[in-house]
Parts: C-alpha cells; structure tokens; sequence
C-alpha cells in the first residue's frame, strides 16, 4: 500500500542513497566522503575535498595537480559576463542574484558537454564571479583571476586584488570544506530534483543557488553578524536575545532541522575562528561570540524547553568570514562557491542512477464547483 501520510517539509524522508556525506543529527555527527567533518576541514585544500566528492577517494599528488589545473583553467570570464555583473552591482542587485544571472551567462557553451566539463566550470568559476561583481560595487574594475594560487587564494586575490595572507587563505579554505556538503538539505534536493527531469546541470545550479539564498537556508550568517557586532556594542547578549524572543522571533544562528545536538561545523568552524582571531589580535570579537553563543544556549532552553536549540554552521561562518576580511554582502555567495562542489557531486550521483522526483500533496480544496460565466461571476461580497 502506498503511504500517503503527510510529511510537511519532507522531515526525515530518505529520498536518495549517496555516498558523498552523512549526518547524525541525534550526535551530531558529519561525514563527508567518509571522512569526519574534523578531520578533512582544517587539513584539507577545497580542491582536494572536490575531488574527494566527484571520484569518492582523496587524490594522490599528481592528481591533485591535474586536478587543480582543470579547475583553474576555467576560472575566467568573458566581457559580456562581466557587462552583465557590473549592472547588477550598478542596480545593487544581491550578490546571489548576481550569481545567479553569472552563472548562467558564464556557462553559454556548457551545454554540449553536460557532465563533467561542465560541473568543473561551475565550481571553477562561482569566485570570478562573486569577486568580479564585488570589485564593481567597489567602483573597481574586476582582477584577472591567477592560475598559480588554489580555490580560496584566488578568490580572495581577486577580492583583494592582492595577496591574501596565508592566515586568511587557510581560514576560509577550512569554511570551504565544511560547508561544501551537507546531505539533501534544501539547496541540493533543488539541484537534484532539477537533473532528475533530465534536464541539464546550469539549470540545476542556478536552481540550487536561489533555494540557498533564503534566510532560513544559507541567507542566516549576515543577520547572525549583525547581531554580533549589536552585542559587541552593548555588551548585553542577554538583553538582546530575550529581546528577540519576546517578540516571538528567532536568534540567527540557532537551530537546525536535522541536529538535536550542537551542529558538528560549528565546532569545527568555532575552533578555526579561535585560531584566526587570536593571531590577528583581536580576540575580543570572538569573546563576544562565545559569550552570545552561551546566553543564546541558555535562554533559548529557558524559551523553547521542548526543542534543543544549540548554534549552527551559520553562527561561526559569520565570525569566521568577517574576521578574514569577507563582507556581509558575500557571506551567502562564499557559501555557495563551497557548495557548488557538493551540487555538483550530488547532480552527478543522480544522473548515475536516476529517478523522477516526484512527491504528491493532499488536496485540501473543494470539488464539484458549477462553471459560471464571468459576466454572471458576483464577487463583490468577498472583498473587503
Ligand atoms: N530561535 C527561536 N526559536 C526557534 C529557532 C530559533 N533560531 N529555531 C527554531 N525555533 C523554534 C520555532 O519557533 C518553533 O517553536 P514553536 O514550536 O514554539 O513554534 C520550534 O523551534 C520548531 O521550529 P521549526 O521551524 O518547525 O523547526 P525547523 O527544524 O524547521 O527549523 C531552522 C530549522 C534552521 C529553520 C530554524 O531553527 C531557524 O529558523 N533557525 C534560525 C535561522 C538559521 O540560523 N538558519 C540557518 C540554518 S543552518
């Protein structure tokens, strides 16, 4: 018999087998290409977790370097894609936005070779993308991206139009492996449901990226910065968050679907935000961040008793990024650079062995309406 209960959200509906990344929401728990979330984040480069996840094994050094090649060979744009960027900074346009329109005008030729080309393309050029549209908000003219510098070094040097530091590169390389995969929470369901119609990987990936910008998705670490820097200020988190939840809303930052436990990259990304900021010198934002993050914990089981509600991802993305130098603007379109990785893994692994994604509802409408003609249609008595 088939189970038609209903299951709003799809809440711990299993829709797919996959190799690429397992979580433990009741021990908070993640594996990404067989690997503990700890393990590969801080050690890894984000070329090397790719890999990981389109070959299911680690690369050996040579592979490593074809690999890294592959992808920086197809990091440029052209002035058309460019033209299309500097008038959605002209029009300020959100840089998801702008990533969107990027996407699909920087992959033109992509469509005869939909697999693997094409998903190396994507990953390979997100960053050209988000720095080019940042450095025309800026007033700047877009930094030919380099070839010798990885994945998260080129992205800041084009960014910066210089050097990064190699504090900063190692930062963000760990956000980038972090967050590059994450089960099928709703971006890469998106991304999957699109290639299950057999259609092709741009669309899936434009697809993705608008599901990732919601703010209950990938859009929550700018609010979480803002919180921050409120608290930093006042240096009252306490006054704060009661203040948000006596007016029924959420704290940003706190809670997941799948986690009942502290989100594993939290800890991953809080300790690698503990190493940035203590050699930049500026613990002082980070003490606020542990301090907001305790009296968040606190008042949110005092609030919410039923729900375990402990911080996520997007709580130490904020403080991480914004201590390497990364602005609000970016933090969404940073996330998605990683997680264009991921997408692209999991379209593949759809193709590999795919089905319709194809769900059903309940119908909660009437039946058996009469057909009237509009001119005999009398509708004024249901306005207001
Ligand atoms: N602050 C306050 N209350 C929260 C909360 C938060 N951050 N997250 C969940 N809750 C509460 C809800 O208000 C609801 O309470 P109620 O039952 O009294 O109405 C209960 O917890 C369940 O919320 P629900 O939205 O059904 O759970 P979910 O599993 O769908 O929520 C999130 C997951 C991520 C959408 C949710 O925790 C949230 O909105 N967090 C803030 C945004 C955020 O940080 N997003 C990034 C996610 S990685």
């Amino acid at each position: 018999m088939i189970d038609t209960k209903l299951k709003p959200g799809l809440e711990d509906v299993a829709v797919a087998t996959t190799r690429l990344s397992s979580i433990d929401g009741e021990h908070g728990a993640l594996v990404i290409g067989g690997y503990p979330i700890a393990e590969l984040a801080p050690n890894a480069t984000y070329e090397e977790s790719v890999y990981l996840l389109l070959n299911d094994r680690l690369p050996d050094e040579e592979e490593l370097e074809r690999f890294r090649r592959e992808l920086a060979d197809r990091r440029s744009i052209s002035e058309e894609v460019a033209s299309i960027l500097r008038q959605a900074a002209t029009e300020e346009a959100s840089a998801m936005d702008a990533l969107r329109m990027g996407l699909s005008a920087a992959t033109l030729q992509s469509n005869a070779n939909d697999g693997r080309e094409t998903a190396h393309r994507l990953i390979a050029v997100v960053p050209t993308i988000v720095a080019a549209y940042w450095r025309f908000r800026q007033g700047k003219v877009p930094v030919t991206p380099r070839l010798d510098l990885g994945h998260a070094a080129n992205l800041l040097y084009m960014m910066w139009g210089e050097d990064p530091a190699e504090d900063a590169v190692r930062g963000l390389e760990t956000y980038l492996n972090t967050v590059i995969d994450h089960g099928l929470n709703a971006s890469t369901f998106t991304a999957r449901t699109v290639v299950s119609t057999e259609s092709d990987l741009v669309s899936a990936a434009t697809a993705a990226a608008g599901a990732l910008k919601g703010p209950l998705h990938g859009g929550a670490p700018g609010p979480v910065l803002d919180m921050l820097k409120a608290v930093h200020q006042t240096g009252d988190p306490e006054g704060f968050v009661r203040d948000i939840l006596e007016n029924g809303e959420r704290v940003m930052g706190f809670g997941h679907r799948v986690y009942r436990a502290r989100d594993p990259r939290a800890e991953v990304l809080s300790s690698a935000a503990e190493r940035f900021y203590s050699r930049s010198g500026r613990d002082d934002f980070f003490e606020t961040a542990k301090e907001l993050e305790r009296v968040g914990t606190k008042l949110l089981l005092e609030y919410k008793p039923d729900r375990p509600l402990k911080t996520n991802v997007e709580f130490y993305t904020a403080v991480l990024l914004h201590g390497i130098g990364i602005p609000r603007e970016l933090f969404t379109a940073t996330f998605a650079a990683a997680r264009m990785g991921g997408w692209m893994a999991h379209i593949l692994e759809q193709k590999r062995d795919n089905q319709l994604v194809r769900p059903t509802s309940h119908y909660d409408g009437d039946t058996g309406r009469v057909w009237t003609p509009v001119q005999e249609r009398k509708n004024s008595h249901l306005r207001k």
